[in-house]
């Protein structure tokens, strides 16, 4: 017979991991954890009702945050990872202790990484939101003082991905623009500091190499992977995978397909 400790870790292992996004960009990291971890179950919420977050208040964003963190702990989640740069840099100091949930933020749990980089100048490309709160600057520095960081916003880069117009010469126009703003600079590594832009890689790569571009996806999914191994959290089952999005689920799986072939269609929720 199971000892109740045993019982209890096997409950919460069992548990999924939950990632939220404003709409299809979370995709970037889920796909990343998901080849990590493909026995988890996981559970993935894109606020399509209110993206774009980078041009929301912290107000606001607390208030979805509420909705979804509420809906995550019905679910029993055992970790939110907050695939989505603008929610970590404004309010993930304002949730962190607010939730019996651990709560995996993009920014704070990749700069480390990002700062050990063999360079002295990195561009960031963000959302208006992360760009004015410094988060990527301030942790960056945090860790190596010595990195000058320059930051660009982008918001319009958001609708493209989620308004699936990546082939539009409309928006290759719209990424060269800040792309040459940031050129001007002579980064060394460019940070992808929204989890939307990955998916411009294709627009991105015509015009610089791809190793300039980063995606701290990449090491984000790789810090939660050591991290819930370290708690002993990882569960060795059948993978799982449920899809939520609070409007347009037809719009969101079309949009998706360019980063994520969604295995069943999004559900629709509403909280309000
Ligand atoms: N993908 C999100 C981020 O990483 C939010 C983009 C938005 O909705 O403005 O910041």
């Amino acid at each position: 017979m199971l000892k109740e400790s045993k019982i209890i870790s096997k409950i919460i292992n069992n548990s999924p991991i939950a990632f939220f996004d404003s709409g299809v960009g979370g995709l970037t990291v889920y796909s990343k954890l998901k080849k990590l971890l493909p026995d988890e179950k996981y559970i993935y919420f894109g606020d399509t009702k209110h993206m774009p977050y980078g041009e929301k208040t912290e107000k606001e964003l607390l208030e979805y945050s509420d909705n979804i963190f509420n809906f995550f702990l019905e679910k029993n989640a055992k970790a939110v990872v907050m695939a989505c740069n603008t929610t970590s840099s404004i309010i993930y100091d304002k949730v962190k202790d607010k939730y019996d949930l651990k709560i995996y933020p993009i920014i704070q749990s990749s700069s480390n990484i990002l700062a050990q980089l063999p360079v002295k100048k990195i561009g960031i490309f963000a959302t208006h939101a992360t760009v004015s709160s410094n988060a990527y600057k301030k942790e960056i520095q945090k860790h190596n003082p010595d990195v000058e960081v320059i930051q660009i916003a982008c918001p319009e880069w958001v609708h493209i991905v989620e308004e699936n117009k990546i082939n539009e010469t409309q928006s290759i126009s719209l990424v060269k623009e800040k792309l040459d703003e940031m050129m001007h600079y002579f980064p060394e590594k460019i940070v992808l500091g929204c989890t939307h832009y990955p998916f411009l890689f294709d627009i991105l790569t015509k015009f610089q190499p791809r190793d300039l571009f980063i995606d701290p996806a990449v090491y984000f999914a790789e810090f939660i992977k050591n991290d819930l191994k370290q708690q002993g959290l990882l569960e060795i089952s059948q993978g799982s995978e449920e899809i939520f999005v609070s409007s347009n689920p037809e719009t969101f799986k079309k949009s998706a397909k360019v980063f994520y072939e969604l295995n069943t269609p999004p559900k629709l929720v509403t909280f309000d």
